[in-house]
């Protein structure tokens, strides 16, 4: 499907081509006094030493625009401002008004991608930092699995280490029902920090904890035992907030640190091969090259303790060992909090290092450019931190509760429903109880997955109920209800939406015309967001598409109209709709046909 953008870069570079005397790739973006503005005779201007209002004006006498365009002209220093002509902007629109994707191509080169994401750890509450990464890592998933990439969710759950000492030995001083039952229902915190006491306060639970981590990792039959009770309650617990928030994760999705305890004896061997490990205080640790502490110092990843324990950071390197080799992703996320920054670069580092990825990895897989019949060349391998910020309360600070605890996300999630039914009960005292359910749960997650993803993730937010709820700016509630109100516009009229244009689509007010430039922006911004995960970019794009939508509405008569102006404003109603219901779908959000 062409875009306008790519149908004018389509009819510009030939002529830019034919100035330049070499192939030139003219670039297109939102003009202001014009559709589209092209900077290329700028480029071209320096390169060759000439004029830019020359060279662009040589280009227009070369290019065939005529069919597209009403308006060209060059402007300011060497811009060429173009405005498309309405039967050219008519007759994309009707190409994406019949388009199932709204013109979004699916990828011409599928890729495996692993993104992992949420990550919680077990018997312990997920806070607000595991509610992002569930919120962002499930909105790359849908955007990556639309365009047609293979997408292996992975949920790196915490489930092994030391911790499980003293956990695995309060389910037995609790009891293994009532241990199960305080998780399975939730009581994470209560449990852990009853485990944590009992650590602290008793030194006999101290030695009996140390012992039983020594037996859980010696693979003593009870102990795994108790320790899958553990692990498998507190995975119950996972799924249903996960079933709450509506994301895409699954029970099956669950590749627990433990998964990888094989690998980590072999991993160390290879690392030592390589040459890569060193001995510091006792541990078995590499050096990447670059990570320094304050004073200047090597900063060491520690891959196996003084003790002999593996820790975190050996469980991400055979992770990525893993994922790079047996999985062969072609590219790999993790959608995990800033402050793990370092970490992960160190991670990633090592990796390249080892010759895991990177350019010796690629080299080695006959990257040769001349060796000819191996198909299309593989793109390297990436591996990239999807980092984001913390969520803060109204006062500004990192968001706790008022006794100082972390959060409870179920707690959030739940007080944002409840909210959202105490104002549709207000403006819609009809609904049913469970239409009202419904609604309030739609608006109520989606506006807190909006608030998450319509902000620049790496920056820190607000948390701010009211501001999120809010039926004006840029929310959740505000699209959704964009969105039903078009629906409505049909339900009331009692007619189908027209998905095929009729004839050809005219575009004639300037109101229409911004909302159809919207609209054929759509396939950019995907492939842009599905580059750059950065999802406020799509939140935006949503906002300003029901923008230019009410701005269509007060202007143009809809139903009032007739004849082909009435069928083309029915064509851009809808897709208006649908492209508002595709987008927040994307961003994990539902779109309630009433509202
Ligand atoms: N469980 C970790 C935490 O709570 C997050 C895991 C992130 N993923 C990873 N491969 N390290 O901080």
């Amino acid at each position: 499907m062409v875009t306008p953008e790519k149908l004018l870069i389509e009819r510009l570079a030939p002529a830019f081509a034919q100035v330049a005397g070499m192939p030139a790739d003219p670039s297109m973006r939102r003009g202001r006094h014009a559709d589209f503005q092209c900077d290329g005779a700028l480029a071209l201007g320096r390169r060759l030493g000439r004029d830019a209002r020359e060279i662009a004006a040589e280009v227009l006498r070369y290019a065939v625009l005529d069919d597209v365009c009403s308006a060209v002209e060059v402007s300011g220093p060497g811009f060429v401002n173009l405005t498309l002509a309405p039967t050219g902007l008519g007759r994309l629109l009707a190409g994406i008004a019949a388009d199932e994707r709204l013109g979004v191509p699916r990828t011409a080169r599928p890729e495996t991608i692993v993104v992992d994401y949420s990550g919680p750890n077990t018997a312990k509450e997920m806070h607000v930092g595991h509610l992002r990464s569930t919120i962002i890592g499930d909105a790359a998933v849908r955007v990556l699995e639309w365009q047609g990439h293979t997408v292996l969710r992975r949920n790196h759950l915490g489930d092994w280490g030391t911790p499980f000492g003293m956990l695995i030995e309060h389910l037995l001083d609790v009891g293994e029902t009532e241990a199960a039952h305080e998780l399975s229902v939730g009581d994470l915190t209560g449990f852990y920090q009853a485990a944590r006491r009992a650590f602290d306060a008793d030194e006999a639970f101290r030695i009996r904890s140390r012992e039983r981590v020594v037996a859980l990792q010696a693979g003593d039959p009870t102990t795994l035992r108790l320790w899958r009770v553990l692990v498998t309650e507190s995975k119950k617990y996972f799924m249903a907030v996960y079933a709450r928030l509506g994301v895409r994760l699954t029970a099956d999705d669950f590749f627990g640190e433990s998964r990888y305890n094989d690998e980590l004896p072999p991993l160390v061997e290879e690392l030592a091969e390589l040459g890569l490990l060193r001995e510091s205080a006792g541990a078995q640790c590499v050096f990447p090259a670059g990570f320094v502490n304050r004073d200047g110092d090597p900063l060491p990843l520690i891959v196996r303790k003084g003790d002999g324990g593996f820790g975190y950071a050996a469980t991400d390197l055979a992770t990525l060992r893993h994922r790079l080799r047996d999985l062969a992703a072609d590219r790999l996320l993790y959608v995990v909090g800033t402050p793990q920054s370092e970490h992960l670069a160190m991670v990633f580092a090592t990796a390249r290092d080892a010759g895991w990825y990177g350019a010796a990895a690629e080299g080695a897989d006959g990257a040769d450019p001349t060796a000819g019949d191996a198909g299309p060349p593989r793109a390297p391998t990436r591996v990239e931190h999807v980092d984001f910020g913390y969520v803060l309360g109204s006062d500004g600070k990192i968001l706790r509760t008022r006794a100082g605890a972390s959060v409870k996300l179920v707690d959030l999630l739940d007080e944002a429903v409840a909210r959202a039914a105490a104002t549709i009960a207000e403006k819609d005292p009809d609904l049913d109880a469970d239409a009202r359910a419904a609604l309030a749960r739609a608006v109520g997650i989606g506006a807190v997955k909006y608030a998450d993803l319509s902000g620049d993730r790496r920056k820190d937010y607000r948390f701010d109920y009211d501001r999120m709820l809010s039926l004006d700016g840029n929310t959740a509630p505000y699209l959704q209800y964009a969105h039903a109100r078009i629906r409505s516009i049909f339900a009331r009229a009692a007619i189908r939406a027209p998905r095929v244009a009729a004839g050809p689509l005219v575009i004639r007010e300037p109101a229409e015309r911004a909302l159809a430039l919207r609209l054929l922006a759509f396939p950019d911004v995907i492939e842009e967001v599905g580059e750059s995960l950065q999802f406020h970019r799509l939140a935006h794009h949503l906002f300003e598409l029901a923008t230019a939508f009410t701005g269509f509405y007060e202007n143009c008569p809809v139903l009032r109209s007739e004849g082909e102006i009435r069928h083309s404003r029915l064509v851009l109603c809808d897709l208006t709709a649908r492209t508002l219901a595709r987008g927040l779908d994307l961003l994990g959000i539902e779109t309630p046909e009433r509202m």
